[in-house]
């Protein structure tokens, strides 16, 4: 099974990914952790020219194509085996943020994002997205607490995060099969609660 997660940055996803990590070990399912753009030695270097400061001057196409780069590298050399093997992976972001973020708040076309989503993973879809659904002023004011210490991508306006947060709402309406939507507004423990239930309904998990 392959989870994705996805949501605003400071949305609480990759807290939420980490427990139900925790979680899954503690029930005895192998299961791995990963995270985009990362993950492999090739897609943690293609991270650091994505998210370095320095690169003002970097094109939206070639973001784009970075994210995809370091997507593709990810899925062949980490996820796939793994899902062969019969991991339940999970990973905080896959091609739902390059469609939000490059396509929605960026400048690239949807219509050649998804193409090119399906290019780079070989079209290997999750089976669950859970979307951590926070407001674009919170993420936007939580982001703000952290000052100087932004990379290049949280370093955007609030107008950028409304447009990031309807991208994010659209593609769960389109996909509504893959998708569950959770408050990010809950404690972290409610939104464990049920990310946790809703996998394990789907793992067909017991407890
Ligand atoms: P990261 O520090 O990992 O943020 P977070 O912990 O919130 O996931 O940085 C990843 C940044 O890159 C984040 O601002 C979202 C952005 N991003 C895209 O714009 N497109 C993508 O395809 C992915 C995977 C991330």
């Amino acid at each position: 099974m392959f989870i994705t997660f996805e949501g605003l940055d400071f949305s609480g996803k990759s807290t939420q990914a980490k427990m139900l990590h925790e979680y899954l070990k503690s029930k005895k399912i192998s299961s791995v952790l990963l995270r985009e753009p990362g993950g492999t030695t090739i897609s943690e270097k293609v991270r650091e020219i994505i998210l370095d400061r320095e690169h003002i001057e970097m094109t939206p196409l070639t973001e784009f194509m970075l994210f995809s780069a370091s997507r593709s590298q990810l899925v062949s050399q980490v996820i796939k085996p793994h899902l062969k093997k019969g991991f339940v992976v999970i990973c905080d972001r896959y091609y739902d943020s390059s469609t939000a973020y490059q396509s929605y708040g960026g400048k690239m076309e949807l219509k050649q994002v998804l193409e090119v989503n399906d290019i780079a993973t070989g079209g290997l879809k999750p089976d669950m997205t859970i979307l951590i659904d926070i407001a674009p002023k919170a993420a936007f004011s939580r982001a703000n607490l952290r000052g100087n210490a932004k990379d290049r991508m949280e370093n955007k306006n609030l107008a950028y995060y409304n447009k990031v947060y309807k991208g994010f709402k659209d593609i769960a309406n389109r996909n509504k099969k893959r998708f569950v939507v959770i408050k990010g507004s809950l404690t972290i423990s409610e939104i464990h609660n049920s990310i946790i239930e809703k996998v394990n309904k789907k793992l067909k998990i017991n407890y």
